[in-house]
């Protein structure tokens, strides 16, 4: 139907001339449209020497009348896939019935599409009148045969004709005849010398370019739920499908495929059943034999457990399966249940566990988490889209606080509990009866969950041992006399020193690292301080022969109002650190120092301890005594002992001053004192059932004589400088 003089025109040119045309007519996409088109283009034979487009055919000698006897043919042809059409602009043909004498006759592969004499005007004869004559194919075959007969008539002109190409409308034509179909099963596009196939919506062209399938399977469906249904579904499909669905979403999560009730499949009954030979649904899963479905009952539900599935869906040429539908939906992944955890909690708690889903594990107070022997601070597992848990549940143990810290001069008891574990409760203890807890009361730690030992008291952070003072194991039944007194029993008066220094000497054992004894014991006659390295202490000795080990001083601290080259013995007293300390036992005990409100009650026993001189039984003299001795002495007023220290003044030069540091102990009538040896030991008082230390032993007149008596270094004046050289010491 079109028309178009391609004659000059370069194929190039053509094709997109052509394009154009498609365009302006379809309105289809292009792309398409070229795609087909250069497709068909390249099918389309273009020989060498193409036919002419159109031409002009003219009898013999036209316009001279033509000669008789004539026989002559033109074969006229145009490219394939145009008609020829011809006109007669002008035909003159000696006329007769039927064209019997002469006669121009039109053919198309021997089919007769006229056979033409006369002019216009004849009556008779068969003029084909100015209508175009039209050739079904592109080829053409005139005949003009002229005869002999009445060569005087011969005053006809013949014919002139012109010809040209048609686009001959393929689609338009009847169905062939040999039963092979329409040309295009749906729908048929004319082009320019040919025609084109093309298939409605939703199928396509299939490869023998002129029949359609619907469309089928294709892409992936990749979205969480999804409906899918066989081609023409409910309607009965076209045959010879072969359609593949992919069904393929997130690892961890399953697609189930939940088939609608309409599902039909032909089968072919077997023996052994239905079997699916000619068409079949096949569901394949990946590691798993794939499912062939057909037949006239939905399979339902399949839950596929994967993510993955796979449908091909084949029909062949014969039979009828009406087809079948879905809807897919997916669900996350289970996890197995992950179980309990003993003295755990899981959280959160779930019926079942899913793809994503995280749980948490906490150990009840008192255990701990540990994995693989290890322990963690936290743990968290998830659900894998494997449908494992990415760890395995942890353990909970119970936890321990380590062993309590030990108590120096102490102990701990277990009171319950179990391997320091966690509300295991122990108890400290001092070593009784040298030691005695800080603040006096039992202290009972608990092990908590935080691993710590914590007290049940709120006050005691941790237990101190403090040394008892003044408490002797062993009492004294009876006081006596030193010169002419006692022999002290063994670990009677524990805190007695035995010194070496300058000379012998006494002191007392005050604190683990602390000796409080005489400034005159420590210092010489020139006012040197003796030497740490020379100054030897022996301590829980009762027997001088028979010395301990010594220990030895780290520091030696003399008051700095003592000054004795002016033999005043003013602020006689002084303090020795020792190097380590002592723990103390029966033997070795200290003796408490003076309350900050100690009085010095007059007529009050106070106890002297030494190993100093002796006064043998028969007044001849003195010796030195090797026994740890002891008297009882009263407290001396005041005024009474500087009366009788005046008096002797009087009666002497080089006699000290009694100063408020000091204070005298004896009884009027004499024969008990201490002596020289005794210097730096301690007088003691008892309160309350403690000794604590009133004086020490200073210096005196006559030992044991009558009137005279014992002067001793008043400690409680010393509280202060005791305590801060301990301090900074
Ligand atoms: C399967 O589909 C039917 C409707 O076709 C519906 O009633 C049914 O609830 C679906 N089953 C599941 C498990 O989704
Ligand atoms: C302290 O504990 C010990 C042993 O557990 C017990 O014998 C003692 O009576 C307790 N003392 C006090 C004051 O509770
Ligand atoms: C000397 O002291 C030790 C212990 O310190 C004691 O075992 C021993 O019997 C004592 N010897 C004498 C002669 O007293
Ligand atoms: C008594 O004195 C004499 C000498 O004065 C002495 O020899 C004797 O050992 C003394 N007796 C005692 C028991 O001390
Ligand atoms: C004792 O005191 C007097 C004054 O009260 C003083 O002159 C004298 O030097 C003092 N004696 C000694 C030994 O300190």
């Amino acid at each position: 139907m079109f028309y178009l003089n391609l004659r000059h025109l370069l194929p190039q040119q053509r094709i997109s001339s052509l394009m154009d045309l498609f365009n302006s007519k379809m309105g289809w996409n292009s792309c398409i449209i070229w795609f087909v088109f250069v497709s068909v283009c390249e099918c389309w034979p273009l020989p060498d020497s193409d036919p002419p487009m159109h031409g002009e055919v003219q009898s013999p000698l036209y316009p001279q009348p033509y000669p008789p006897n004539l026989q002559e043919q033109w074969d006229l042809s145009v490219p394939e896939g145009f008609q020829i059409q011809i006109t007669f602009t002008h035909l003159d043909i000696e006329a007769s019935g039927g064209c019997y004498y002469d006669s121009l006759t039109v053919l198309y592969d021997k089919k007769l599409l006229g056979r033409f004499c006369g002019d216009e005007n004849s009556a008779d004869g068969h003029h084909p009148g100015y209508q175009p004559i039209l050739s079904p194919g592109n080829r053409l075959t005139l005949m003009f045969q002229t005869d002999g007969n009445n060569p005087e008539r011969h005053q006809n002109m013949g014919f002139s004709a012109h010809y040209q190409a048609i686009d001959m409308d393929e689609c338009s034509a009847p169905e062939p005849a040999d039963g092979s179909g329409p040309l295009c099963s749906q729908i048929c596009l004319n082009t320019l010398g040919s025609y084109l196939c093309s298939c409605h919506h939703g199928y396509e062209l299939r490869s023998d370019q002129r029949s359609c399938v619907l469309t089928c399977g294709g892409g992936i469906f990749d979205e969480p739920e999804g409906y899918l249904f066989s081609p023409a579904y409910p309607n009965p499909p076209p045959q010879a499908l072969s359609c593949q669905y992919i069904i393929s979403v997130e690892s961890g999560f399953t697609v189930t495929l939940n088939f609608t009730d309409n599902f039909h499949i032909e089968s072919m009954d077997t023996p052994d059943g239905p079997s699916c030979p000619y068409h079949w649904l096949q569901i394949t899963i990946p590691d798993r034999e794939p499912i062939k479905l057909c037949g006239g009952t939905s399979p339902g539900l399949i839950a596929t457990n994967s993510n993955t599935v796979r449908l091909e869906y084949h029909t062949d040429e014969e039979g009828l399966s009406n087809g079948w539908s879905l809807d897919y939906s997916t669900h996350r992944v289970k996890c197995p249940f992950p179980g309990a955890v003993a003295r755990g909690r899981i959280t959160p708690v779930l019926t079942e566990y899913f793809y994503r889903d995280h749980i948490y594990v906490r150990c009840d107070q008192g255990y701990k988490l540990m994995m693989d022997g290890q322990e963690v601070e936290s743990f968290s597992t998830i659900c894998q889209s494997s449908g494992q848990w990415h760890l395995p549940l942890p353990e909970c143990h119970i936890i321990d606080c380590g062993e309590p810290e030990p108590l120096l001069n102490g102990g701990v008891t277990f009171l319950s509990g179990f391997q320091n574990q966690y509300r295991s409760v122990v108890q400290y203890h001092c070593n009784e009866p040298f030691y005695s807890l800080l603040g006096g009361v039992n202290v009972s730690f608990i092990c908590e969950s935080d691993r710590k030992w914590r007290s049940t008291n709120e006050v005691v952070v941790s237990p101190t041992c403090i040394p008892v003072c003044g408490r002797p194991t062993n009492l004294l039944s009876a006081y006596q006399r030193i010169i002419g007194g006692s022999e002290a029993p063994k670990n009677t008066i524990p805190w007695q020193v035995l010194l070496n220094s300058n000379a012998r000497g006494g002191g007392m054992v005050i604190a683990d690292q602390w000796i409080l004894t005489a400034a005159h014991v420590v210092m010489d006659e020139n006012g040197q301080k003796a030497s740490t390295d020379t100054t030897r202490i022996f301590m829980g000795l009762t027997d001088a022969q028979n010395l301990s080990s010594p220990v030895y001083p780290s520091s030696i601290h003399v008051h700095p109002g003592y000054n004795n080259p002016n033999h005043d013995y003013n602020n006689d007293i002084a303090l020795i650190k020792l190097q380590d300390p002592i723990t103390f036992h029966s033997s070795i005990m200290p003796v408490c120092l003076p309350a900050k409100d100690a009085t010095y009650t007059t007529g009050l026993m106070g106890l002297v301890s030494g190993f100093g001189l002796t006064e043998g039984k028969n007044n001849s003299g003195q010796f030195m005594t090797n026994k740890l001795k002891f008297v009882q002495l009263p407290v001396v007023a005041q005024e009474v002992c500087s009366n009788s220290v005046n008096g002797l003044k009087k009666m002497k030069t080089g006699i000290p001053n009694l100063t408020d540091n000091m204070f005298c102990a004896g009884i009027p009538e004499g024969g008990k004192d201490s002596c020289q040896g005794d210097s730096g030991s301690a007088f003691t008082l008892r309160e309350n059932g403690r000794f604590w230390a009133a004086g020490i032993v200073s210096w005196g007149m006559e030992c044991g004589k009558q009137g005279t008596y014992g002067v001793y270094t008043r400690v409680a004046n010393y509280l202060d400088w005791i305590t801060n050289i301990m301090q900074e010491n």
